[in-house]
């Protein structure tokens, strides 16, 4: 296979006490493109997406980037690597502007900073952090507590601190949770975007929603891939429809009320 692979993870498994989350997943994702892992509900995504972002380490199997092994390496390494990520829960300081918790994003990454240097070397943090607010359409919002952001925006908040690393991976569980229609369409057409200039996972339970954007698409069930392919293949796929598509009534009649 001649295709440019950024991201491997080979033969994974995770196991929490005897239950097994994963399953010898392998999966190869593809540089510079859109890939979206699917599935349904328990499927095993989000601890998919945790062990290839680093949050803890997989009970068996490797993660390999670039061709180098980095199985187990400490999270601040995977950002010092080109690797981000927003989580499928809210994670921002809500107290703080949306600009200062991008800056402190920026700060963190740029180490030689000191606190005593000039002026100057605090408003270029600045600068860097609104130029990331205005990739996601929050500059006008940069004075406002994180907290008192629509959620929509807080989530577009998080990507922006994400981006502060200058990733050239990006990886995304869920990032419209619990969002409306229209945050929903705002965050779809960020994506596309951020896809444009770097590699981007999106972990997703919503087959539609990832289906006309994604150039890839992994189908996890029960902590194994079920299917990997291009949209219409997948689209295609018998055992997808039978096992996903009737697993995905049950998960909309169970989340939504
Ligand atoms: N820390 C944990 N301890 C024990 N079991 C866990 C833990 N985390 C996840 N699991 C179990 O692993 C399975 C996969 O969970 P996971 O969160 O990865 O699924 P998911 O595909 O992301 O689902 P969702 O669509 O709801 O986000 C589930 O059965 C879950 O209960
Ligand atoms: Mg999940």
């Amino acid at each position: 296979m001649s295709t440019d692979v950024i991201l491997h993870a080979e033969g994974v498994s995770k196991r929490f006490q005897n239950f097994v989350a994963l399953d010898n997943v392998s999966v190869s994702f593809p540089r510079s493109r859109l890939t979206a892992v699917i599935g349904p509900n328990g499927a095993g995504k989000s601890t998919f997406f945790n062990v290839i972002s680093g949050a803890f380490p997989p009970s068996g199997g490797r993660i390999v980037y670039d061709g180098a092994d980095i199985t187990g390496q400490p999270q601040h390494r995977f950002a010092h690597l080109g690797i981000a990520k927003s989580f499928q829960i809210t994670n921002v300081f809500p107290q703080l502007t949306a600009r200062e918790n991008v800056r402190i994003a920026v700060q963190a990454m740029h180490t030689r900073y000191q606190m005593f240097r000039r002026r100057e070397a605090f408003s270029e943090l600045v600068d860097k952090a609104d130029e990331l607010l205005r990739t996601v359409h929050l500059l006008p919002h940069a004075r406002r507590a994180a907290e008192t952001l629509a959620h929509g925006q807080q989530r577009a908040l998080e990507i922006a601190i994400a981006l502060a690393c200058r990733p050239r991976l990006l990886l995304l569980d869920e990032p419209t949770a619990g969002m409306s229609p229209e945050e929903t369409r705002e965050m779809m057409d960020l994506i596309v975007r951020l896809a444009e200039e770097r590699t981007v996972v999106l972990v997703e339970h919503k087959m539609k929603l990832v289906m006309g954007i994604s150039d890839h698409l992994v189908v996890l069930h029960q902590g194994q891939v079920l299917a990997e392919g291009a949209p219409d293949e997948i689209r295609a796929n018998e055992e997808v429809k039978r096992v996903y598509l009737g697993r995905e009534r049950t998960h909309a009649a169970s989340r939504e009320p």
